[in-house]
């Protein structure tokens, strides 16, 4: 049967940049004195007494010999065929994936992925079936977790879907029965896809590209996996997400469409299987800030706790929108402050006062103006509008999708998304 390992990839420009990856295809045990590790190197290159480490074991050794069919080299590079000798013997097996250990892209080490999988089968994907996985040179056990959306070829659109029957395309979650090494497929076609094998009739019903490493640990090193006595940190809540923390702050004026933006963003990442939590006045000021009303010292003191709420959950991994108005510069400065470079995304959700007013939701401008509630931002307390904010998402100009799809395209072009 076809193995994908075995397919010869396309080598991607690109890929001699990337750092070494060799999935190995068999181990050569010709003579007692001699064991070569061979495969096609998919990204990367490689010399003799250069480091490697193994995967998933994390051994490490040094590259002694370079062997290819046309005879012995120095070095060599993504999309050849090699056979390694290394300095120490150490326990390599079919399957595994030797990398050069000093990259900061090493694939995933993961127990769960995502996967776009076009399903070929008649009969349909069962959530929850033992399936044989080939991905790579790995031959791994794998169930379908959940189908996270259905794709309609013609539209593109996205349709919620229990299962895939034949020729559907969806976006599903796998999880595994071992740790495999895995990347992206737009990164590295040749660990970012496999196909799927029945086990009863032993026929090919799927093929996927794995969109993200899901509850993966990064394959960087060993200390990282291994935790000692050492407190668990934020990198390593991160990784367990397979997500970069942060925190999406949103403000605006009262009807600018804070809320609904995060919501809809949050949904969206939610989706995409990020791990996220929303702050609004609904969980907040109803609960622990329900002593504070809308002085400028209350306000001040709303956004301070706030913010030490958010840093907490970006520090425990988390992915944090907030929508208040905060209509201060320098209590969003605060904010920003309090967390590490690259971290606070200031959103401005910009609407003109006239438009905020029109909309008036909650029916709060016409109090405002009727002098029933005082200290009503834009209209007797001031709203100071971001100087150098992130992003300006404008509502009379952008529908919600469109503003949800400018946040994605901004998250992801800032690595925040991974
Ligand atoms: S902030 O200024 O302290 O950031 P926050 O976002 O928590 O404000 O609360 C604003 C929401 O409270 C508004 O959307 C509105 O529904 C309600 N609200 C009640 N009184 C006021 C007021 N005087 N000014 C602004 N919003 C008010």
């Amino acid at each position: 049967s076809a193995r994908p390992g075995d397919m010869g990839h396309p080598v991607k420009p690109g890929q001699a940049q990337m750092g070494f990856r060799l999935p190995i295809q068999y181990v050569n045990r010709q003579r007692s004195d001699f064991r070569g590790f061979a495969g096609t190197i998919a990204t990367g290159a490689i010399a003799v007494g250069q480091a490697i480490e193994v995967l998933p074991s994390h051994r490490q050794s040094v590259v002694e010999r370079i062997l290819t069919p046309q005879g012995e080299v120095e070095h060599a590079g993504p999309g050849e065929a090699v056979t390694l000798t290394l300095a120490d013997e150490i326990d390599i097996s079919r399957g595994d994936v030797l990398i050069d250990p000093c990259q900061d892209d090493a694939p995933q080490l993961t127990e769960a992925f995502d996967a776009h999988v076009v399903w070929m089968a008649d009969g349909q994907l069962l959530i929850g079936r033992q399936y044989d996985i080939k991905l790579a040179t790995q031959s791994l056990s794998a169930t379908p977790e959940h189908v996270h959306h259905q794709i309609d070829i013609n539209t593109l659109e996205q349709q919620p879907s229990e299962t895939l029957a034949l020729n559907d395309i969806g976006l599903v979650r796998w999880r595994l029965n071992s740790l495999a090494a895995v990347d992206a497929y737009d990164r590295v076609p040749a660990l970012g896809s496999f196909i799927v094998v029945d086990r009863v009739s032993n026929l090919t019903v799927a093929a996927g590209m794995i969109t993200r490493a899901v509850s993966g640990v990064l394959a960087d090193h060993a200390e990282n996996v291994v935790w000692h006595e050492h407190r668990v940190n934020k990198p390593q809540r991160a990784r367990q997400k397979s997500q970069r923390p942060a925190v999406l702050w949103f403000t605006g004026l009262s009807g600018a469409g804070k809320s609904s933006m995060a919501n809809a963003l949050e949904q969206a990442l939610f989706q995409r299987g990020y791990h996220s939590y929303l702050l609004d006045g609904d969980n907040v000021r109803h609960g622990l800030n329900r002593d504070l009303g809308f002085s400028d010292e209350d306000r001040v003191e709303n956004i301070r706790r706030i913010g030490e709420v958010a840093k907490l959950m970006a520090d425990a991994g988390l992915v944090v929108l907030t929508a208040f108005i905060s209509p201060f510069q320098a209590d969003r400065q605060l904010v920003r402050s309090l967390m590490p470079e690259g971290e606070f995304v200031e959103i401005y959700v910009k609407a003109s006062l006239e438009a905020c007013e029109a909309r008036d939701p909650k029916g709060l401008y016409k109090r405002a103006r009727a002098g029933e509630i005082k200290h009503f931002t834009g209209i007797d307390s001031p709203y100071e509008p971001p100087q150098h904010p992130e992003m300006v998402i404008d509502t009379e100009a952008l529908s919600i999708e469109q503003g949800v799809d400018a946040l994605i395209q901004y998250l992801k072009r800032s690595n925040i998304l991974i």
